[in-house]
């Protein structure tokens, strides 16, 4: 059976980077809701080991996010991380205390004295602390197995029932033997193997599938995104021709983008692919609109109904399929960060059609195991390595109204400057990149004559999660013959500048 381990999630930040880290090391993890799963669902689950994560109470607060203390005693290893360490000290009938000055933030000293946790590590190194309240008395059976120049626990453990707590957050890069604990952790303590890999998630996935969806007619809106892609091709393999996938052109797209897509999918793998090519209504909708969340909100409604009538025509369709992945799952379990700007993806379907169940095979997966997935199924490298483009697409990046001649300038100047970021093999060092149609008009001169034409932003931004985002510096030459060749063969274009704003206070797209 597949080994794995449940991270019992105590509403923490760094939930996501845990599983990450433990599926980085070939071990299956998922995170639940420490009050979305019982204790009897733990113990049948087939688990090697679970892990409590951090969180934002004490345990002494009244609504404190607490677990059923049987959960110590049915003989799965448990590690118990920062405020996950707190409650299993304080289930276990240890006591822990929020004295004043015992808070530490930020890289910390730890001294460990050597348990199987510690093992490979260095009686001295560096962790990452975020706490206020401390361990003050381990619980009976429990030993200190570390501790800080501020902090007398911070580490303990009951080595016979296998129980474990950190302070620190091991799963943070900062913590410099973070992986080795977790390794010690995941193979030592709870004896798996790792053999979790993507090549056998991908078959496992397609043999289920193949068995769970048989004579079931499947939808799926493909984008061309990487998620999407991935997939449509999973399903594809799985159930041949009763998938189907509608990709939605809105005429927004990249410059041959929806051909390429086209091709791919439908020559290239044999997928069963309606292409709806609705950039007239599109952008007849979009007509004198130039408010960017007006503009979003207008695309995610027309995509919607476009949608949805096709759908109509199928028939009955039983499964709607999904490109969800993980951090969508999480993200939107959360909801609690402030609306910057309406994202729309292609995830808000399930409403304007009629079907009996929803998949979502990727729900399960970080980006980057999807890409792995799409490079064993054989998805061009072009796709599989895509950089992230907006649901909207280059609504957001015309500034002012749309127009079919501003798109098409726009088009053809992102295409360059993709060109010439490709030519120099800067593809890798910048994690998103492309041209702004600004709405500002300036004034330039070709041969002797004065020209008056538009201002094209071209915009690179470095980031791991788009979450923030630093501007790439990417050589002047790159950007001088860009500017070149967009000013010598687009007609109406003056003028080039670059985009030198970090997020924050900007924001990746222009809109
Ligand atoms: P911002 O502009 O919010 O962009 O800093 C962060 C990331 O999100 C992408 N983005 C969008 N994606 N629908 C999407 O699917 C949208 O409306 C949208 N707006 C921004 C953006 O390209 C960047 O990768």
């Amino acid at each position: 059976m597949e080994e794995k381990i449940l991270i019992l999630d105590f509403g923490g930040q760094y939930n996501l980077l845990i599983a990450r880290r433990i599926r980085e090391l070939h071990v299956y993890a998922e995170i639940r809701p420490y009050n979305k799963i019982t204790l009897d669902e733990i113990q049948k689950g087939g688990y090697q080991g679970i892990v409590f994560t951090g969180g934002p109470n004490s345990v002494y607060d009244s609504d404190a996010p607490r677990f059923d203390s049987g959960i110590l005693n049915i003989g799965i290893p448990v590690l118990g991380i920062c405020y996950g360490a707190q409650l299993m000290a304080y289930m276990a009938g240890g006591e822990v205390s929020s004295a004043e000055g015992s808070s530490e933030y930020g890289k910390t000293t730890v001294y460990t004295f050597g348990d199987a946790l510690f093992e490979n590590v260095p009686t001295e190194s560096v962790c990452w602390m975020s706490h206020t309240d401390f361990i003050k008395t381990p619980p009976p059976h429990f030993v200190i197995t570390a501790n800080t120049d501020n902090c007398p626990c911070a580490a303990l453990c009951d080595p016979k029932r296998k129980l474990y707590g950190v302070q620190f957050h091991p799963e943070v890069t900062h913590t410099t033997y973070g992986k080795t604990m977790l390794h010690n952790f995941l193979f030592s303590i709870c004896g798996c193997s790792g053999t979790w890999n993507m090549e056998d998630f991908a078959a496992a996935s397609i043999a289920r599938y193949r068995d769970a969806l048989a004579g079931k007619k499947v939808l799926l809106a493909l984008s061309g995104g990487v998620d999407s892609s991935v997939a449509a091709l999973l399903l594809h393999r799985a159930i041949g021709q009763n998938l189907t996938c509608v990709f939605v052109d809105h005429g927004l797209l990249r410059k041959n983008e929806g051909d390429f897509v086209e091709q791919t999918f439908r020559d290239q793998f044999g997928l069963h692919l309606i292409r709806i090519n609705a950039q007239d209504r599109f952008l007849q909708k979009l007509a004198g609109v130039t408010e960017p969340e007006k503009k979003r909100k207008i695309i995610g409604e027309e995509f919607i109904r476009v949608f949805e009538e096709e759908a109509k025509k199928l028939g009955k369709i039983h499964v709607l399929a999904q490109g969800t992945i993980y951090p969508d799952v999480v993200e939107s379990g959360r909801g609690d960060a402030a609306v910057i700007k309406s994202h729309h993806n292609v995830g808000g379907l399930p409403d304007v059609i009629s079907f009996d169940e929803i998949t979502e095979p990727l729900r399960n997966l970080f980006k980057d195991e999807v890409r792995e997935i799409g490079t064993q199924l054989g998805l061009p490298r072009e796709l599989v390595w895509r950089q992230p483009f907006p649901g909207p697409g280059l609504a957001v990046r015309i500034i002012g109204e749309i127009t079919r001649e501003k798109l098409t300038l726009l088009q053809d100047a992102d295409a360059i400057f993709r060109e010439e970021i490709a030519g120099a093999g800067l593809e890798d060092i910048t994690s998103q990149y492309f041209a702004v149609l600004t709405d500002l008009k300036s004034v330039g001169v070709m041969g002797d004559a004065r020209t008056y034409g538009y201002t094209v932003a071209l915009r690179a931004v470095t980031t791991d999660d788009f979450m923030t985002a630093e501007w790439t510096r990417l050589p002047y030459e790159v950007l001088e013959r860009a500017s070149s060749r967009i000013t010598n063969e687009i007609p109406h274009i003056t003028r080039v500048v670059y985009d030198i704003t970090s997020k924050p206070p900007a924001t990746v797209e222009w809109e």
